[in-house]
């Protein structure tokens, strides 16, 4: 059964936005000082708004604004209304909190179990839950979704990943909810042990929290033998469950719209951009309560498309990274999922790689550390490695390095990997 709201048209679905919309700038602009300072100096109030396109008349909202409110700023109830926090760690300076009424938590669940829904769990299904549990809003997100559903949940937590292997083989989930690189992890520790995943009771896999693409849903579905699904959130706006790949079309994430009103602007000119073009994803929360957001800018890029399988809401196309995330070598843009994409059409390589900047001689150097599979003859590692180099000098234009070790040799996650290590004279910090 679905929710009555994925059910709805488009005109029942934009009224409801509306009303929303009004009730989020009215609430925003009443209970929090930062957006009333910014509505006004913008010269807009909540009055202004008449139809959905006159959102675009007021200001952005951007992560830099939720540090500067660091904690409680931009929490628009008194603590007493809040039920819960969580953080989001970033890689410097103030984490961000996001804090959650009765409410917002009770929202968060039922979309979360609309998301489980939409991969194709059911009532009854035992739900594996590897996401991190604590300030990230994984472990607790998915966790309450799957039991709001009428799942049993397995609370794992991410690591140890033998008792993770253990856990699955004993309890026989059907539906499992992690990193799709913790995923891999898993996989290869239950090949380690002499089992094979594909007889594993693993059905459903819900993949989120960082960037993956299409090459990697193949290589986990061939390995696990299950039907891998995208799921996306962010801890601002709410966690997981912003948007939801629905099984039956496997084309992109449902945007549940009738809590997040999602616009893609351009990043440097903060234009608003049209359906099918790319660009920086923004939300404005429809529901929130303790925290709602006005055109909180994701720095997640992709484009909106047109609803399928629930016509009235539109899709994200996969996300292809963060405008963070994003190298810049020689004037070439690089994104960590290129590479991935390429890594994974090199037969012999296995999907395990990381990205190492360095400078030599003033020049930025890009080194994609990746592992030979346990199947590549020694021999064969070099035509592997030249292989990797000319795909990547034909699909993104640039020379890079390649190095070939050992199955084992590169970094493991146990939640978010991190693909990027940064030595670049200069450089700040490494993208997470
Ligand atoms: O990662 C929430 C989440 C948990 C989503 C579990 C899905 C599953 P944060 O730690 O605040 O929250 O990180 C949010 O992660 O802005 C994206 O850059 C990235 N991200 C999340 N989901 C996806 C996805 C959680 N499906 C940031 N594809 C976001 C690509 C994703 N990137």
């Amino acid at each position: 059964m679905r929710d009555a709201a994925e059910q709805m048209s488009v005109d029942e679905l934009r009224a409801l936005q509306l009303e929303r919309l009004r009730w989020t700038l009215r609430h925003a602009y009443s209970n929090v000082a930062f957006y009333r300072k910014k509505l006004d100096e913008a010269g807009v109030g909540p009055e202004d708004l008449r139809s959905l396109e006159d959102l675009a008349r007021f200001p952005v909202t951007t992560k830099d604004d939720l540090r500067d409110n660091y904690p409680h700023g931009m929490f628009a109830v008194p603590m007493a209304e809040v039920r819960r926090i969580h953080a989001s760690s970033g890689t410097t300076g103030q984490p961000t909190i996001s804090g959650y009424t009765e409410a917002d938590l009770d929202n968060w669940a039922g979309l979360m179990a609309r998301s489980i829904r939409a991969a194709g769990g059911r009532p009854a299904d035992v739900v594996h839950v590897a996401y991190g549990y604590g300030l990230f809003t994984g472990g607790l997100g998915a966790h309450y979704g799957a039991e709001r559903l009428g799942c049993t949940v397995i609370p794992a937590s991410g690591g140890v990943t033998g008792r993770q292997v253990r856990l699955i083989t004993d309890l026989r989930p059907r539906v499992i909810m992690v990193t799709p690189t913790y995923m891999l992890t898993i996989l290869d520790e239950f090949e380690r042990a002499g089992l094979n995943p594909r007889k594993s009771s693993l059905e459903i896999g819900i993949f989120g929290a960082e960037p993956w693409t299409e090459q990697m849903r193949a290589e986990i579905e061939q390995r696990a033998g299950l039907d891998a699904v995208d799921i996306y959130g962010l801890s601002e706006v709410m966690g997981p469950g912003v948007a939801m790949e629905c099984v039956e079309t496997r084309d992109g994430l449902t945007v549940w719209e009738d809590h997040f009103y999602p616009e893609v602007i351009d990043p440097a000119s903060s234009t608003p951009l049209g359906l099918g073009e790319r660009g920086e994803v923004v939300f404005t929360s429809l529901t929130k309560q303790a925290m709602p957001l006005i055109r909180y800018r994701t720095r997640d890029l992709t484009r909106l498309l047109p609803g399928t399988a629930r016509p009235a809401f539109r899709r994200m196309e996969r996300i292809t990274g963060r405008s963070d995330d994003m190298i810049v070598l020689r004037g070439v843009n690089v994104f960590p999922t290129h590479i991935e994409e390429l890594v994974l059409r090199v037969p012999g390589l296995a999907p395990h790689f990381q990205i190492e900047l360095t400078t030599r001689n003033h020049l930025d150097e890009l080194t994609v550390h990746v592992e030979a599979r346990d199947d590549l003859p020694l021999e064969q590692r070099q035509t592997a490695t030249e292989r990797l180099v000319a795909l990547v000098l034909d699909n993104v234009g640039i020379r890079v390095a390649v190095s070939v070790g050992d199955p084992g040799t590169v970094e493991r996650s146990a939640g978010k990997m991190r693909r990027v290590i940064d030595h670049r004279t200069g450089a700040v910090e490494g993208p997470a």
